[in-house]
Protein backbone atom coordinates (compact mmCIF):
# COMPACT_ATOMS: atom_id res chain seq x y z
CA UNK A 1 0.00 0.00 0.00
CA UNK A 2 2.23 2.10 -0.93
CA UNK A 3 0.67 4.81 -3.60
CA UNK A 4 -0.89 7.79 -2.65
CA UNK A 5 -4.53 7.59 -0.38
CA UNK A 6 -6.77 9.28 -2.51
CA UNK A 7 -10.14 7.92 -1.51
CA UNK A 8 -8.79 7.70 2.40
CA UNK A 9 -12.02 7.83 4.04
CA UNK A 10 -14.28 7.13 1.27
CA UNK A 11 -16.48 3.82 1.44
CA UNK A 12 -16.73 1.79 -2.09
CA UNK A 13 -19.24 -0.36 -2.88
CA UNK A 14 -18.01 -2.68 -6.24
CA UNK A 15 -20.15 -4.80 -7.55
CA UNK A 16 -18.66 -8.35 -9.19
CA UNK A 17 -15.45 -7.63 -7.26
CA UNK A 18 -14.56 -11.61 -6.54
CA UNK A 19 -13.03 -12.15 -10.17
CA UNK A 20 -11.69 -9.93 -12.93
CA UNK A 21 -12.04 -6.44 -13.21
CA UNK A 22 -13.81 -5.43 -9.80
CA UNK A 23 -11.38 -7.70 -7.98
CA UNK A 24 -8.71 -5.42 -9.62
CA UNK A 25 -11.28 -1.83 -8.71
CA UNK A 26 -11.76 -3.79 -4.70
CA UNK A 27 -8.01 -3.97 -4.01
CA UNK A 28 -7.09 -0.57 -6.23
CA UNK A 29 -9.43 1.24 -3.92
CA UNK A 30 -8.69 -0.71 -1.00
CA UNK A 31 -5.35 0.60 -1.91
CA UNK A 32 -5.92 3.93 -2.07
CA UNK A 33 -7.35 4.45 1.47
CA UNK A 34 -10.82 3.31 0.94
CA UNK A 35 -13.08 1.49 2.61
CA UNK A 36 -14.93 -1.43 0.14
CA UNK A 37 -17.81 -3.73 -0.07
CA UNK A 38 -16.96 -6.52 -1.86
CA UNK A 39 -20.02 -7.70 -3.78
CA UNK A 40 -19.81 -11.23 -6.06
CA UNK A 41 -22.75 -13.51 -6.35
CA UNK A 42 -20.21 -16.02 -7.34
CA UNK A 43 -21.54 -17.15 -10.64
CA UNK A 44 -20.16 -19.02 -13.45
CA UNK A 45 -19.39 -17.29 -16.58
CA UNK A 46 -22.73 -17.56 -18.45
CA UNK A 47 -24.54 -16.53 -14.85
CA UNK A 48 -25.19 -20.23 -13.59
CA UNK A 49 -25.05 -20.17 -9.86
CA UNK A 50 -22.21 -22.02 -8.06
CA UNK A 51 -20.80 -22.36 -4.63
CA UNK A 52 -17.70 -20.24 -4.83
CA UNK A 53 -17.45 -17.55 -2.79
CA UNK A 54 -14.77 -15.10 -4.75
CA UNK A 55 -15.85 -11.79 -2.42
CA UNK A 56 -14.41 -13.16 0.68
CA UNK A 57 -11.70 -14.01 -0.82
CA UNK A 58 -11.13 -10.86 -1.91
CA UNK A 59 -12.08 -9.61 1.11
CA UNK A 60 -9.29 -11.66 2.83
CA UNK A 61 -6.91 -10.41 0.39
CA UNK A 62 -7.64 -6.62 1.13
CA UNK A 63 -7.72 -7.31 4.99
CA UNK A 64 -3.83 -8.90 4.69
CA UNK A 65 -2.47 -6.10 3.33
CA UNK A 66 -3.85 -3.98 6.10
CA UNK A 67 -7.33 -2.77 3.87
CA UNK A 68 -10.92 -2.43 5.17
CA UNK A 69 -13.48 -4.61 3.72
CA UNK A 70 -16.59 -6.22 3.90
CA UNK A 71 -18.08 -9.10 1.49
CA UNK A 72 -21.62 -8.82 0.21
CA UNK A 73 -23.34 -12.01 -1.85
CA UNK A 74 -26.33 -10.02 -3.28
CA UNK A 75 -27.56 -10.10 -6.69
CA UNK A 76 -27.19 -6.31 -8.26
CA UNK A 77 -30.31 -7.00 -10.41
CA UNK A 78 -32.29 -8.21 -7.11
CA UNK A 79 -34.20 -5.02 -6.49
CA UNK A 80 -34.06 -5.85 -2.48
CA UNK A 81 -30.34 -7.32 -3.00
CA UNK A 82 -29.22 -3.79 -4.14
CA UNK A 83 -31.12 -2.05 -1.68
CA UNK A 84 -29.24 -4.76 0.91
CA UNK A 85 -26.05 -3.74 -0.63
CA UNK A 86 -26.79 0.05 -0.25
CA UNK A 87 -27.29 -0.63 3.34
CA UNK A 88 -24.78 -3.22 4.30
CA UNK A 89 -22.60 -0.17 3.14
CA UNK A 90 -24.05 2.71 5.22
CA UNK A 91 -24.62 -0.03 8.00
CA UNK A 92 -21.31 -1.52 8.40
CA UNK A 93 -19.09 1.63 7.43
CA UNK A 94 -21.22 4.73 8.39
CA UNK A 95 -22.00 6.12 4.64
CA UNK A 96 -21.37 5.83 1.13
CA UNK A 97 -19.17 7.27 -1.05
CA UNK A 98 -19.00 5.52 -4.72
CA UNK A 99 -20.75 2.56 -6.44
CA UNK A 100 -18.74 0.72 -9.02
CA UNK A 101 -21.36 -0.69 -11.07
CA UNK A 102 -19.08 -3.77 -12.78
CA UNK A 103 -20.86 -7.34 -12.41
CA UNK A 104 -22.43 -9.45 -15.39
CA UNK A 105 -22.43 -12.31 -17.57
CA UNK A 106 -22.47 -13.18 -21.02
CA UNK A 107 -24.44 -15.18 -22.97
CA UNK A 108 -23.37 -14.74 -26.81
CA UNK A 109 -25.04 -15.97 -29.69
CA UNK A 110 -26.27 -14.42 -33.11
CA UNK A 111 -29.25 -12.88 -33.16
CA UNK A 112 -31.12 -15.32 -35.53
CA UNK A 113 -30.39 -18.39 -32.36
CA UNK A 114 -30.50 -16.38 -29.45
CA UNK A 115 -33.33 -17.16 -27.13
CA UNK A 116 -36.01 -15.06 -24.99
CA UNK A 117 -34.38 -16.64 -22.02
CA UNK A 118 -30.34 -15.82 -23.32
CA UNK A 119 -32.25 -12.30 -23.79
CA UNK A 120 -33.79 -11.72 -20.58
CA UNK A 121 -30.94 -13.11 -18.58
CA UNK A 122 -28.03 -10.95 -19.79
CA UNK A 123 -30.50 -7.19 -20.40
CA UNK A 124 -30.99 -8.13 -16.32
CA UNK A 125 -27.68 -8.32 -15.01
CA UNK A 126 -26.00 -5.53 -16.70
CA UNK A 127 -28.84 -3.04 -16.88
CA UNK A 128 -31.14 -3.93 -14.23
CA UNK A 129 -28.50 -4.34 -12.47
CA UNK A 130 -27.19 -1.07 -13.04
CA UNK A 131 -30.41 0.55 -12.49
CA UNK A 132 -31.27 -1.00 -9.36
CA UNK A 133 -27.72 -0.67 -7.26
CA UNK A 134 -28.02 3.38 -8.64
CA UNK A 135 -31.82 3.68 -7.84
CA UNK A 136 -30.95 2.80 -3.93
CA UNK A 137 -27.63 4.45 -3.42
CA UNK A 138 -29.41 7.85 -5.40
CA UNK A 139 -32.06 7.41 -3.05
CA UNK A 140 -29.65 7.16 -0.04
CA UNK A 141 -27.42 10.46 -1.33
CA UNK A 142 -31.00 12.19 -1.71
CA UNK A 143 -31.92 11.89 1.83
CA UNK A 144 -28.14 12.79 2.98
CA UNK A 145 -28.19 16.16 0.73
CA UNK A 146 -32.19 16.74 1.81
CA UNK A 147 -30.47 16.27 5.53
CA UNK A 148 -27.76 18.65 5.12
CA UNK A 149 -25.07 16.57 4.84
CA UNK A 150 -22.72 17.14 2.65
CA UNK A 151 -22.61 14.52 -0.30
CA UNK A 152 -19.67 14.13 -2.51
CA UNK A 153 -20.36 10.54 -4.18
CA UNK A 154 -19.58 8.88 -7.79
CA UNK A 155 -21.38 6.43 -9.57
CA UNK A 156 -18.73 4.51 -12.09
CA UNK A 157 -20.99 2.27 -14.21
CA UNK A 158 -19.25 -0.39 -16.93
CA UNK A 159 -20.09 -0.28 -20.31
CA UNK A 160 -18.27 -2.10 -23.23
CA UNK A 161 -17.40 -1.44 -26.99
CA UNK A 162 -19.91 -4.13 -27.84
CA UNK A 163 -22.53 -1.30 -26.55
CA UNK A 164 -20.83 1.16 -27.65
CA UNK A 165 -19.62 -0.11 -31.55
CA UNK A 166 -21.79 -3.45 -31.54
CA UNK A 167 -20.41 -6.43 -31.80
CA UNK A 168 -21.25 -9.92 -33.71
CA UNK A 169 -22.73 -12.90 -31.45
CA UNK A 170 -23.65 -10.22 -28.51
CA UNK A 171 -26.87 -8.76 -29.79
CA UNK A 172 -27.66 -8.97 -25.87
CA UNK A 173 -25.15 -7.77 -23.93
CA UNK A 174 -24.34 -5.17 -26.89
CA UNK A 175 -28.09 -3.75 -25.99
CA UNK A 176 -27.53 -3.89 -22.28
CA UNK A 177 -24.18 -1.99 -22.87
CA UNK A 178 -25.61 0.24 -25.01
CA UNK A 179 -28.74 0.89 -22.13
CA UNK A 180 -26.08 1.68 -19.05
CA UNK A 181 -24.38 4.19 -21.19
CA UNK A 182 -27.81 6.33 -21.96
CA UNK A 183 -28.49 5.51 -18.53
CA UNK A 184 -25.39 6.75 -17.11
CA UNK A 185 -26.26 10.09 -19.53
CA UNK A 186 -29.68 10.86 -17.47
CA UNK A 187 -28.28 9.56 -14.17
CA UNK A 188 -25.64 12.68 -14.43
CA UNK A 189 -28.12 14.87 -15.18
CA UNK A 190 -30.67 13.91 -12.42
CA UNK A 191 -28.10 13.34 -9.57
CA UNK A 192 -25.88 16.19 -10.24
CA UNK A 193 -28.05 18.37 -7.59
CA UNK A 194 -27.55 16.02 -4.97
CA UNK A 195 -23.43 15.95 -5.66
CA UNK A 196 -23.51 12.57 -7.34
CA UNK A 197 -21.40 12.39 -10.03
CA UNK A 198 -22.12 9.43 -12.83
CA UNK A 199 -19.37 8.76 -15.44
CA UNK A 200 -18.64 5.01 -17.25
CA UNK A 201 -15.93 3.65 -18.77
CA UNK A 202 -15.63 0.66 -21.72
CA UNK A 203 -12.94 -1.75 -20.36
CA UNK A 204 -11.07 -4.02 -22.41
CA UNK A 205 -8.71 -6.61 -20.36
CA UNK A 206 -7.98 -10.39 -19.84
CA UNK A 207 -10.52 -12.18 -17.89
CA UNK A 208 -12.70 -15.30 -18.19
CA UNK A 209 -15.05 -13.49 -20.36
CA UNK A 210 -12.26 -12.66 -22.92
CA UNK A 211 -10.19 -15.44 -22.45
CA UNK A 212 -10.99 -16.33 -26.00
CA UNK A 213 -11.13 -13.01 -27.43
CA UNK A 214 -7.53 -12.04 -26.36
CA UNK A 215 -6.05 -15.41 -26.76
CA UNK A 216 -3.16 -14.31 -28.32
CA UNK A 217 -2.32 -12.21 -25.18
CA UNK A 218 -3.38 -14.58 -22.80
CA UNK A 219 0.52 -15.43 -21.53
CA UNK A 220 1.64 -11.96 -19.94
CA UNK A 221 4.90 -10.95 -20.74
CA UNK A 222 7.88 -12.38 -19.88
CA UNK A 223 9.18 -8.68 -18.92
CA UNK A 224 7.42 -5.27 -19.14
CA UNK A 225 4.01 -4.16 -19.66
CA UNK A 226 1.29 -6.37 -19.62
CA UNK A 227 -1.43 -4.21 -21.37
CA UNK A 228 -3.99 -6.74 -20.84
CA UNK A 229 -4.00 -7.23 -17.03
CA UNK A 230 -7.42 -6.19 -15.91
CA UNK A 231 -5.21 -3.89 -12.91
CA UNK A 232 -4.79 -1.61 -15.55
CA UNK A 233 -8.55 -0.49 -16.21
CA UNK A 234 -8.88 0.68 -12.15
CA UNK A 235 -6.53 3.60 -11.58
CA UNK A 236 -9.13 5.69 -14.03
CA UNK A 237 -11.67 4.38 -12.23
CA UNK A 238 -10.51 5.02 -8.29
CA UNK A 239 -9.62 8.56 -9.81
CA UNK A 240 -13.17 8.85 -10.64
CA UNK A 241 -13.85 8.19 -7.38
CA UNK A 242 -11.98 10.51 -5.37
CA UNK A 243 -13.22 13.94 -4.51
CA UNK A 244 -10.86 15.04 -7.50
CA UNK A 245 -13.24 14.20 -10.37
CA UNK A 246 -15.93 16.60 -8.75
CA UNK A 247 -16.27 18.21 -12.23
CA UNK A 248 -16.22 15.09 -14.68
CA UNK A 249 -19.39 13.97 -14.87
CA UNK A 250 -21.67 12.27 -17.63
CA UNK A 251 -18.81 10.76 -19.58
CA UNK A 252 -17.94 7.64 -21.11
CA UNK A 253 -14.20 6.68 -20.81
CA UNK A 254 -12.67 3.64 -23.07
CA UNK A 255 -9.70 1.86 -21.26
CA UNK A 256 -7.60 -0.49 -22.47
CA UNK A 257 -3.35 -0.98 -21.07
CA UNK A 258 -2.24 2.40 -20.52
CA UNK A 259 -4.82 3.80 -22.78
CA UNK A 260 -7.41 6.31 -21.38
CA UNK A 261 -9.62 7.92 -24.26
CA UNK A 262 -12.83 10.12 -23.71
CA UNK A 263 -15.21 8.66 -26.11
CA UNK A 264 -17.67 10.28 -28.07
CA UNK A 265 -21.37 9.22 -28.15
CA UNK A 266 -24.23 9.45 -30.07
CA UNK A 267 -24.66 13.29 -31.79
CA UNK A 268 -26.75 15.47 -33.70
CA UNK A 269 -25.11 15.19 -36.86
CA UNK A 270 -25.52 16.62 -40.67
CA UNK A 271 -29.35 17.52 -40.89
CA UNK A 272 -31.71 18.65 -44.09
CA UNK A 273 -35.26 20.68 -42.33
CA UNK A 274 -37.17 21.38 -45.56
CA UNK A 275 -39.45 22.86 -42.76
CA UNK A 276 -42.63 20.71 -44.91
CA UNK A 277 -42.96 16.98 -44.79
CA UNK A 278 -41.28 14.80 -46.98
CA UNK A 279 -42.71 12.56 -49.62
CA UNK A 280 -41.12 8.91 -48.69
CA UNK A 281 -40.10 8.80 -53.05
CA UNK A 282 -38.34 12.16 -52.30
CA UNK A 283 -35.87 10.83 -49.65
CA UNK A 284 -33.37 8.38 -51.49
CA UNK A 285 -31.17 11.30 -52.68
CA UNK A 286 -31.67 13.53 -49.54
CA UNK A 287 -30.16 10.16 -47.49
CA UNK A 288 -27.79 9.63 -49.45
CA UNK A 289 -26.40 13.26 -49.03
CA UNK A 290 -26.69 13.14 -45.65
CA UNK A 291 -24.37 9.71 -45.40
CA UNK A 292 -21.87 11.33 -48.23
CA UNK A 293 -21.28 14.69 -45.93
CA UNK A 294 -21.66 12.73 -42.52
CA UNK A 295 -19.27 11.16 -40.73
CA UNK A 296 -18.23 7.63 -40.97
CA UNK A 297 -19.55 4.85 -38.46
CA UNK A 298 -17.11 3.30 -36.36
CA UNK A 299 -16.72 -0.81 -37.02
CA UNK A 300 -18.98 -3.43 -35.31
CA UNK A 301 -16.78 -6.10 -33.63
CA UNK A 302 -16.26 -8.71 -35.25
CA UNK A 303 -18.11 -7.66 -38.29
N1 LIG B 1 -12.95 -8.08 -19.76
C1 LIG B 1 -13.17 -7.19 -20.70
O1 LIG B 1 -12.35 -6.96 -21.61
C2 LIG B 1 -14.45 -6.39 -20.70
C3 LIG B 1 -14.74 -5.61 -21.83
C4 LIG B 1 -15.86 -4.80 -21.82
C5 LIG B 1 -16.69 -4.79 -20.69
N2 LIG B 1 -16.40 -5.61 -19.62
C6 LIG B 1 -17.29 -5.56 -18.47
O2 LIG B 1 -16.53 -5.46 -17.28
C7 LIG B 1 -17.25 -6.05 -16.19
C8 LIG B 1 -16.38 -7.07 -15.49
O3 LIG B 1 -16.13 -8.15 -16.39
P1 LIG B 1 -14.93 -9.20 -16.22
O4 LIG B 1 -14.30 -9.31 -17.55
O5 LIG B 1 -14.11 -8.85 -15.05
O6 LIG B 1 -15.77 -10.54 -15.97
P2 LIG B 1 -15.70 -11.66 -14.80
O7 LIG B 1 -16.62 -12.75 -15.21
O8 LIG B 1 -14.27 -12.00 -14.52
O9 LIG B 1 -16.28 -10.91 -13.51
C9 LIG B 1 -17.63 -10.60 -13.37
C10 LIG B 1 -18.04 -10.92 -11.94
O10 LIG B 1 -19.42 -10.53 -11.76
C11 LIG B 1 -20.03 -11.48 -10.91
N3 LIG B 1 -21.49 -11.44 -11.11
C12 LIG B 1 -22.18 -11.92 -12.17
N4 LIG B 1 -23.49 -11.72 -11.99
C13 LIG B 1 -23.63 -11.08 -10.79
C14 LIG B 1 -24.75 -10.60 -10.06
N5 LIG B 1 -26.00 -10.74 -10.54
N6 LIG B 1 -24.54 -9.99 -8.87
C15 LIG B 1 -23.28 -9.88 -8.36
N7 LIG B 1 -22.19 -10.33 -9.01
C16 LIG B 1 -22.36 -10.93 -10.22
C17 LIG B 1 -19.40 -12.81 -11.32
O11 LIG B 1 -19.54 -13.80 -10.28
C18 LIG B 1 -17.95 -12.41 -11.60
O12 LIG B 1 -17.12 -12.63 -10.46
C19 LIG B 1 -18.53 -6.62 -16.81
O13 LIG B 1 -19.58 -5.68 -16.68
C20 LIG B 1 -18.15 -6.78 -18.26
O14 LIG B 1 -19.28 -6.81 -19.10
C21 LIG B 1 -15.30 -6.40 -19.60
Amino acid sequence: MDQQLICADRTVIVTGAGRGIGRAHALAFAAAGARVVVNDVGTALDGAPTSETPAQQVVDEIVAAGGQAVANYDDVADWDGARRLVRQAVDTFGGLDVLVNNAGFVRDRMLVNLSEEEWDAVIRVHLKGHFATMRHAAEYWRGEAKAGRAVDARVINTSSGAGLQGSVGQGNYGAAKAGIAGLTLTAAAEFGRYGVTVNAIAPAARTRMTETVFADTMAAPDAGFDAMDPANISPLVVWLGSSESAEVTGRMFEVEGGKVALAEGWRHGIAVDRGARWDPAELGPVVAQLIEKGAEPEPVYGA
